[in-house]
């Protein structure tokens, strides 16, 4: 509060309020949409391929790396260890041939969940590894369980102190013994950390019950491409031959399947003619399926390339599953498209335990959703109406800017650090095909 006097703030009158820049995007809605949306590399595979990089003591390279916040906060977390990066252009070089500590930094892991699967190549390379726990998110919990009971089979000895996860390998050489491991729940994360351990492990390593997902195939294939023998990935059954070390590689990155099907939601939900390349169709087949039971009309255009054409939309139930069952990073995405498909539809999220935060704000907008815990009960509605809404999380704030590019008037959506995290550049890809759309910052004044 200002002392209108002597225009300085009075001491009694102080303010706890501290003004604060905020990023949003301000979207007209309902824009004739047309022309082709590019997929960028996958971010899920990016980062899980550069901790697989730790596992080489030569320079590797990845191509199609995406640009994005979370790949360059891996990148600080792997120089932090002491690898030399060179990005050009979407290509990424990375020298771990001599890694200086085996501690990844607190104040970058935290921000970071997928770093913590660098644990699994840290303690293959030098037999010890001091990695933060990841912490949970808007989403969840995120435990790691699954990562340290893994590491424990394969012979490492694992505590947990002050937060930090503390992995030493006893005997001579620091080498994991291979073993069979069975997740109790097919985790991305813990798949990828003990595939990775299993590299370069004494002897042969069974992951039962491992995720299918086209991610973990994708880091087996670069692992494979080092050196390393891996077989059965992309099932739920990997087998894994240690190797004395791994070699250089030069890798490219598969398509982002999630922004695909994002940009997949997107054509459908504003009714526009769009086409959306690349994409490998075989890694969409639960997210096709779903579209065409809601009634859009999807061809292939060529090899990698999807078209949508425009059509009426109706009902339809979706539970999310681990792969190849129906993705949970689509599902946000998908809550907004059936908030206007016409009938009663029940979306059911299933992995994640906190993953239903953008029905609030698609409320806002004039859906019709009832939550029950975390399933939500969505009756049709003919259009949504712009709003200012506010995303919770990455997958949350590409639901909302669908939302908006399909609602009547302008929508304002608040905190795009969790969209830029997983979408490179998404407004100028949106804008490329029609869309009205700003970034612009705003003066928040937040009461401490
Ligand atoms: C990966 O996360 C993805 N992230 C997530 O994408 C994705 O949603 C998730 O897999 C599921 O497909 C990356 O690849 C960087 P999980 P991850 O381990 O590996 C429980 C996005 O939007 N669990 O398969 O962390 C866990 O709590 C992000 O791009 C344990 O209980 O997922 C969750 O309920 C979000 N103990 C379930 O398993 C563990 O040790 C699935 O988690 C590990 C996981």
């Amino acid at each position: 509060m200002q002392d209108l006097v002597s225009n300085t703030p009075t001491l009694d009158k102080v303010s706890t309020e501290s003004p604060k820049e905020i990023a949003a995007l301000r979207i007209w809605g309902r824009q004739p949409l047309s022309g082709n949306l590019p997929v960028s590399g996958a971010k899920n595979s990016a980062l899980a391929l550069m901790a697989g990089a730790l596992l080489c003591p030569e320079s590797c390279r990845l191509r199609n790396v995406p640009n994005l916040a979370d790949i360059e906060r891996m990148t600080q977390v792997l120089a932090a260890l002491g690898v030399k990066l060179d990005r050009q252009g979407d290509a990424l070089t990375m020298d771990a041939s001599h890694l200086t500590t085996s501690q990844a930094p607190y104040e970058l892991v935290s921000k970071l969940r997928a770093s913590f699967f660098a644990i699994g190549s840290l303690v293959a390379r030098l037999g010890t590894a001091r990695v933060p726990l990841p912490g949970g998110c808007a989403i969840g919990a995120r435990p790691v369980d699954l990562h340290v009971r893994g590491l424990q089979a394969l012979g490492a000895h694992v505590r947990i102190e002050h937060g930090i996860v503390h992995v030493d390998v006893p005997g001579a050489g620091g080498k994991l013994k291979g073993a069979k491991i069975y997740l109790d729940y097919p985790s991305v994360g813990a798949t990828e950390t003990l595939m990775m351990a299993a590299t370069l492990a004494e002897g042969e390593t069974i992951i039962e019950n491992a995720a299918q997902e086209p991610e973990v195939a994708d880091l087996a294939n670069f692992c494979r491409a080092m050196g390393a023998k891996i077989r059965g990935a992309g099932t739920n059954n990997i087998t894994i031959v240690g190797v004395p070390k791994l070699h250089t590689a030069d890798y490219s990155v598969i398509p982002d399947r999630i922004e695909a099907g994002t940009f997949l939601v997107m054509a459908a939900m504003t009714q526009s003619d769009l086409t959306i390349s690349p994409i490998i169709p075989e890694h969409l087949t639960p997210v096709i399926a779903k579209l065409e039971e809601i009634g859009a009309k999807i061809v292939q255009d060529s090899p990698a390339c999807l078209r949508v054409i425009p059509h009426a939309l109706k009902a339809t139930d979706i539970e999310t599953l681990p792969y190849p069952g129906f993705p949970t990073d689509m599902q946000a995405q998908f809550t907004s498209l059936l908030s206007v498909c016409e009938g009663n539809s029940i979306i059911t999220e299933t992995v994640f335990e906190n993953r239903m935060r953008h029905v609030a704000e698609l409320v806002r907008m004039g859906a019709d959703i009832r939550l029950k815990g975390s399933t939500a009960i969505i009756k049709g509605v003919h259009r949504l109406s712009g709003a200012p809404v506010m995303a919770t999380d990455l997958r949350a704030s590409a639901a909302l800017v669908t939302a908006g590019l399909a609602a009547e008037g302008q929508t304002i959506v608040k905190g795009l650090h969790h969209m830029d995290r997983g979408y490179d550049d998404l407004e100028q890809k949106l804008r490329n095909i029609g869309a009205k759309i700003e970034r612009f910052t705003e003066r928040e004044v937040t009461k401490e």
